[in-house]
């Protein structure tokens, strides 16, 4: 089985992409699975990679898709699994048929269904979710509106946009007021933390909406949630059958104010993950049953990690993520292999998943 393995991309989160790329590059089952590593590069161009995990695995500076002057090119038809190779002087091979695509891509233009629906157009088959799931999931601000009408517990939020921020400040800033301090400014299309500040005292407010601003064109106010931060994965039932939902796994946060990106990928100190986390049998069924039907609310497929915080009151959602990082040490397969897992076969698993 040949697989395509998509990684980098235009979005702020391609060293991510890529340090996930170099784990699957190493543990993917050799025997089983042919792997054509596709870079797309920050500029947006698909190149043909070296099928060499230590050219990107995460180190002190982020990995990065260097252009080589390659280029692939997609079927040109919806009826071939053709893909293409054209070398840096222009002439064009062929990369033979490719039976999946695997789209390790974070964040903006891969994450968010665009990626999914250009291989829908050529009907080419890929792992995890669809273009409406990975759409609305990249959105914090439709993922809570989704989540929301599906019952499920949400921290309070604000949306601005440019206009609204412009034209009716003060209208806004009485809204984001009524969420109390602290609160978390947020892009609402992004992931990692990118962009995202803690906003203790009202005169910071201004200059974290702008940083938000930067990365995307609508900015999310939410209530800070006191509580433990705690996630679990998701994968897609085999057969049509429910969701399969692993144990939980925790994040606690010791070097710094919050888990941002430093936390998440540079500073190996500031932040553990604990998995299993430590929750009750009830708890535990309940955290369960709320990522199962967080996952069916936005019709994921695939995979997900749906992130919590376990308040006093219960479980709160933050968001979904349907291409959640998983470098071997990343929470999602460390939350399989608690469970029975390993993570070759959540590989395996994945890939399986796509071709079905
Ligand atoms: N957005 C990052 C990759 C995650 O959710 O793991
Ligand atoms: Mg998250």
């Amino acid at each position: 089985i040949r697989v395509a393995l998509l990684f980098g991309g235009r979005s702020s989160e391609h060293g991510i992409s890529c340090a996930t790329a170099a784990g699957v590059l190493t543990a993917i089952d050799r025997e089983r699975y042919e792997v054509v590593p596709i870079g797309i590069t920050r500029a947006g161009a698909w190149t043909l990679q070296p099928d060499d995990a230590e050219l990107f695995a995460l180190r002190a500076e982020l990995p990065e898709v260097v252009d080589n002057g390659t280029r692939v090119r997609l079927p040109d038809a919806a009826t071939s699994r053709a893909f293409t190779l054209v070398d840096a002087d222009g002439v064009e091979s062929s990369l033979g048929d490719i039976d999946v695509v695997f789209p390790i891509l974070h964040g903006r233009f891969g994450e968010d269904g665009t990626v999914q629906g250009e291989l829908d157009l050529l009907d080419v088959p890929y792992v995890g979710n669809g273009v409406l799931a990975s759409a609305l999931a990249m959105d914090k601000h439709m993922t809570k509106s989704v989540l929301v009408s599906a019952g499920v517990e949400v921290a309070p939020w604000v949306s601005l946009t440019r206009a609204r921020w412009g034209g009716q400040r003060e209208l806004f800033e009485r809204r984001i007021r009524g969420l109390g301090m602290p609160v978390f400014v947020k892009p609402s299309r992004a992931g990692s933390s990118v962009g995202v500040t803690k906003v203790t005292d009202e005169t910071e407010l201004d200059a974290a909406i702008e940083l938000a601003f930067a990365e995307d064109s609508t900015v999310l106010v939410e209530a800070a949630i006191v509580g433990r931060e705690v996630e679990c994965a998701v994968l897609e039932g085999r057969d049509g059958g429910e969701p399969r939902v692993s144990v939980a796994g925790e994040i606690v946060v010791t070097g710094r104010d919050f888990y941002d990106f430093d936390a998440k990928y540079l500073d190996p100190d500031a932040a553990q993950l604990i998995c299993p986390a430590s929750l009750g049998d009830g708890e535990l069924r309940e955290m369960q049953r709320i990522a199962a039907r967080s996952f069916e609310a936005i019709g994921g497929a695939g995979l997900a990690r749906v992130d919590f915080f376990l308040t006093d009151a219960g479980f709160v959602v933050n968001e979904i993520n349907t291409m959640p990082g998983f470098t071997p040490i990343s929470m999602f397969p460390s939350c399989w292999q608690a469970s029975g897992m390993s993570y070759p076969e959540l590989i395996t698993e994945l890939i399986e998943l796509g071709l079905a």
